[in-house]
């Protein structure tokens, strides 16, 4: 199912199905302002495009420009250097440790967010708020939890969230249509890697201190968090401390200051907050033609139900770009040449219709999908490089993870969009997400979580 096209810049229409090949290639999904290249091949069928998530003959490429900040991270390596990285990274996220990392720090920044709110009701008796910035204010905590960065002050965590943002729009770079603009979001985001470094740093130095103190026994009781990891890394306990797992690389500071900002500011806060911003997006219009499922928003099997669906329909980028290794036939014919750039469509294949059927394009909570595939598609990529914040977003069960612990609080707390100010998309971007989203938080009392498993072991 390939398409050739010799037609210089005329991409056939996005509908699914098959790949895009060409010469002078203008990408569907993003005409202007990208700076890939010419002989583009664009993926858009589900198979093809696991196929190549899972293929060894593709590596990852991120040439946006954001060498500076995201040199080396996980989701850039290739070889041997990346199962070794991951390996040694996988501690902070394994499940029990992800799930304590809820409890202990998102349900306790979700709680104190929606007290604030609470004190800040007008007369009648309702709270008005934007998601776009209410989730990174919850999110951030969660994040500087798993880095390990341990900070109270108020002014402190408002810059921690101001960096974060800079990091969150860097990440996004590529898909900025304006040349201008992409260079003023990268160099905010060099600057504020050097801000973030002088968080990092000494906080670094008083872990390793703590590491050499306590030495090698405590480490099976061990809530591991990302500066822990990388200070057993620098202070000649590596082996003891990590077993087989170490990963030479993080002795190098600067590394696990790019690795910090990389893998889990970005991945906890900004991709969070999208998620988030499009499942009420979705499920407000899901209760205008099913009103009766509003009593089911207290339901975390529900709730799931919908964050899946908003994976599946809405990518955190418009693509996933590979580079082939070497010269590669793909199961449907197409050739691609070696150092040929991919572009994964995953968004457009996770509606593919040869998988989900003809409602493939439809929000339906509950939908029935084929055994062997995973309900949220392509959402989480697939292969080595798949989501390593999985475990934290899902949980074990996907009802104990960070996805549904946000959701249901909010609606707990009465939340729903604000119907005299609709949300906002973000301009002048290819990136599908939301620059506003007003909502109100309806009179009475912003309750406590239900109590659905055990707290975290202190
Ligand atoms: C709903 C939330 C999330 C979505 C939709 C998402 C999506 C993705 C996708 C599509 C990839 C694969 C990229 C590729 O193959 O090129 C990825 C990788 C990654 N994600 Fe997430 N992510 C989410 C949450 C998180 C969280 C919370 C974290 C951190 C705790 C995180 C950290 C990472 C890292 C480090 C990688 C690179 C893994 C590697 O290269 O081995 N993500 N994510």
């Amino acid at each position: 199912m390939s398409q050739r096209h010799g037609e210089a810049g005329i991409p056939r229409p996005g509908t699914g199905g098959g790949a895009i090949v060409g010469a002078n290639h203008v990408p569907s999904f993003a005409p202007v302002g990208t700076d890939l290249p010419e002989d583009l091949v664009e993926l858009r069928d589900y198979q093809l495009v696991l196929e190549v998530f899972r293929s060894q003959s593709f590596k990852t490429e991120l040439r946006d420009g954001t060498d500076a900040v995201r040199r080396d991270t996980v989701l850039r390596l290739n070889g041997p250097e990346h199962p070794r990285r991951r390996r040694s990274l996988n501690r902070v996220v394994q499940h029990q440790n992800a799930r304590w990392f809820v409890d202990a720090f998102l349900v306790p920044a979700l709680e104190s967010e929606l007290r604030k709110l609470d004190g800040m009701r007008g007369e009648a008796g309702e709270v008005s708020a934007d998601l776009t910035s209410l989730i990174p204010d919850i999110t951030i905590r969660l994040a500087l939890a798993m880095i390990g960065l341990d900070v109270s002050g108020d002014s402190d965590v408002r810059e921690l969230t101001d960096l974060a943002q800079a990091f969150r729009e860097m990440a996004g770079v590529r898909w900025i249509v304006d040349p201008a603009t992409k260079a003023a979001v990268l160099s905010r985001a060099v600057e504020s890697k050097e801000r973030f470094e002088q968080y990092f740093l000494p906080a670094l130095s008083s872990r390793r201190e703590s590491l050499a103190r306590e030495g090698p026994e405590s480490s099976p009781s061990r809530h591991w968090d990302f500066l822990t990891l990388v200070a057993a890394h620098s202070d000649g306990l590596a082996h003891e401390l990590l077993g087989k797992h170490v990963d030479p690389s993080l002795e190098d500071s600067d590394m696990a200051i790019r690795e910090a900002m990389t893998s889990y500011i970005i991945g906890a806060v900004d991709t969070t907050t999208l998620v988030i911003t499009w499942c009420v997006d979705e499920l407000s219009r899901w209760f205008e033609s099913n009103p009766a499922d509003t009593d089911r928003l207290s339901d975390p099997q529900f709730l799931y139900e919908a964050v899946v669906e908003t994976l599946r329909l809405h990518p955190t980028n418009p693509a996933t770009i590979r580079i082939a290794v070497e010269d590669t036939d793909l199961s449907d014919g197409t050739q691609i040449r070696m150092g040929q750039t991919v572009a994964l469509l995953t968004g457009v294949a996770s509606r593919d219709e040869a998988v989900f059927g003809p409602t493939a394009e439809k929000f339906l909570p509950g939908r029935e999908v084929p055994h062997g595939i995973l309900p949220y598609g392509l959402a989480f990529g697939s292969g080595v490089h798949m989501c390593y914040g999985l475990p934290l977003v899902l949980g074990s069960t996907g009802t104990d993870g960070s996805l549904v612990e946000i959701l249901a609080a909010l609606y707990r707390a009465g939340m729903r969009p604000d119907p005299g100010h609709p949300p906002e998309l973000m301009a002048g971007t290819y990136k599908q997400q939301f620059a506003t989203f007003p909502v109100i938080f309806a009179p009475g009392s912003m309750r406590r979580r239900h109590q659905t498993h055990s707290g975290p072991e202190h």
